[in-house]
């Protein structure tokens, strides 16, 4: 344990927390939510989530990992042997994202190409479908492996384990490095052309004109939260793993400000730029902003191939730009979620990390066929929605009641980052913890369970849902007991008390 990798600088850290939390939430999942949920006023519940829940858990899981330095699973069995389980459900959650998360990052880079003679043509949402998905007509099907997304997909894993078998500080802290700063100038360079475009206007007029009465709506809370937590990256491991890389003296809640603050003004940036851009489509096609409005693979694969259809001048350097920006956004967070488990495996398993990632890079990378075949799409679509609805919300939630009520963990874990860090926490942050995010999470579990019973998911059949939604979101769980049962190397679970 003494010789555990770390971090060379503060900065390295920093960026590959926020190379983690940037990500295609930011970018596609932000701007959709914000604008219905309110508009303008969605800031108000946005912000509280994020000094109430997000910011908070991001300390405690700096705290988790930094104190007991190990990979989630490690650090939480440190914490107490009963909370084992939990980092594995996670770890799960996080080999679950990965596998789907990979595939959309080579559709990307495949748009990433076709930017060069824009080939999506005039018909964008039938070329996505048609040309290069070829969707399947039965979600559920899997039909042929597509050799489009097949080959891109090869070379997302190829780059992803490279920079993960460079280990931390030359493998994750370099490429996060390199990729951060580059998605924001390329990023920079979009927005900037955006809101100088016709109609730009009337977009940003619509993104922030403020919904009052939305406020008073439950659902905008728990949008704002959801939005929060999957865009913050917590309750997925990612954090508690990163942070077992921090040298001893490092400022934890510090960093998780910056961190914070971060994500959240690049979300910010990414509302500009593609509402700037909607309105200026809206005008190009005569119609309102609400009718071009889109999140998700819609926003990025169908909208704005459009968009950069009809861009006044150098359309393909647009294209270029805007796809090469999801692609490194895509790629420093799938780096962070793969670490989870090459960690996991590596500490409780006692291999190298090369094994490691081969082992749990390699499989995870098996797996991912699955969404290089003509149902990808609608694998891909059922897993993400239940894997953050009843995974990552779901294990945030078991995650502050364990540390908050059941092992009470608070106090030390206060203690340790005040001891570290300039920011003192008081009263505030464990207020947050144990009351505040645990009521509207739990409040949120409730309305999720009770919608997801009365119907399906996108109307799609039972048949499909309970395996592929129900049962991935349940087997996490299930595989995360059973690991926990396995024992560890004797002196693993005590070595850190000298370490701290
Ligand atoms: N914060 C990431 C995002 O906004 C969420 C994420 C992290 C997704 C890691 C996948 C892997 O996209």
């Amino acid at each position: 344990m003494e010789n555990r990798p770390q971090w060379g600088t503060r900065a390295g850290f920093i960026m590959a927390a926020a190379g983690s939390a940037i990500g295609l939430g930011n970018i596609w999942r932000f701007p959709a939510t914000a604008y219905e949920n309110g508009g303008g006023a969605f800031f108000l519940p946005y912000l509280f989530a994020l000094l109430t829940a997000g910011i908070p858990i991001l300390i405690m899981e700096f705290a988790i990992g930094h104190k007991y330095r190990g990979s989630s699973p490690l650090s939480l069995a440190r914490l107490n042997k009963k909370a084992e389980w939990l980092g594995w459900w996670q770890v799960g959650i996080s080999f679950i994202i990965a596998v789907y998360y990979a595939a959309i990052i080579a559709w990307a880079m495949s748009y990433f190409i076709f930017s060069l003679k824009l080939s999506w043509g005039q018909d964008t949402e039938g070329f996505l479908f048609g040309d290069y998905l070829k969707l399947a007509e039965v979600p559920g099907q899997t039909g042929s492996i597509v050799p489009g997304v097949l080959i891109p997909l090869i070379l997302v894993w190829v780059i992803a384990l490279g920079v993960l078998l460079k280990g931390i500080k030359k493998g994750i802290e370099a490429a996060n490095k390199i990729f951060l700063p580059t998605l924001i100038v390329l990023f920079f360079i979009i927005v900037l052309r955006a809101i100088t475009l016709d109609g730009a206007m009337e977009g940003l007029n619509a993104f922030f004109k403020p919904d009052w009465s939305a406020i008073a709506d439950g659902k905008v809370w728990v949008a704002a939260y959801g939005q929060i937590f999957f865009s913050l990256s917590v309750g997925f491991a990612i954090m508690i793993t990163y942070s077992s890389y921090l040298p001893k003296k490092s400022d934890l809640t510090n960093n998780a400000f910056i961190t914070g603050f971060g994500n959240s003004a690049f979300e910010l940036l990414a509302g500009i730029g593609v509402f700037s851009a909607l309105g200026f489509m809206a005008m190009q096609q005569g119609v309102s902003i609400d009718e071009v409005v889109a999140g998700g693979v819609g926003l990025a694969f169908v909208v704005f191939p459009q968009i950069i259809n009809e861009f006044p001048a150098f359309n393909q350097l647009f294209g270029l730009l805007f796809f090469g920006s999801l692609t490194l956004a895509g790629l420093t967070s799938l780096i962070s979620i793969i670490e989870t488990f090459v960690a996991g495996v590596q500490d409780k398993f006692n291999v190298s990390r090369t094994k490691s990632v081969l082992m749990g890079g390699g499989l995870a990378s098996i797996i991912s066929l699955l969404f290089a075949t003509q149902g990808g799409l609608y694998f891909l679509d059922v897993m993400d929605y239940f894997i953050n609805n009843f995974g990552v919300a779901l294990a945030g939630l078991v995650e502050i009641i364990l540390v908050a009520w059941v092992f009470r963990e608070l106090n030390n874990l206060q203690k340790h980052a005040n001891s570290v860090s300039d920011i003192m926490l008081g009263a505030w942050w464990k207020i947050c913890l144990s009351v505040i995010t645990p009521a509207v999470l739990g409040y949120m579990m409730f309305d999720n369970v009770r919608t997801n019973i009365s119907e399906n998911y996108e109307g799609y059949a039972t048949s499909f849902i309970v395996p592929f939604g129900w049962g991935v979101a349940g087997l996490v769980i299930v595989v995360g007991i059973l690991l926990s049962f396995k024992s560890w190397k004797k002196e693993s679970l005590s070595s850190v008390k000298e370490d701290t």
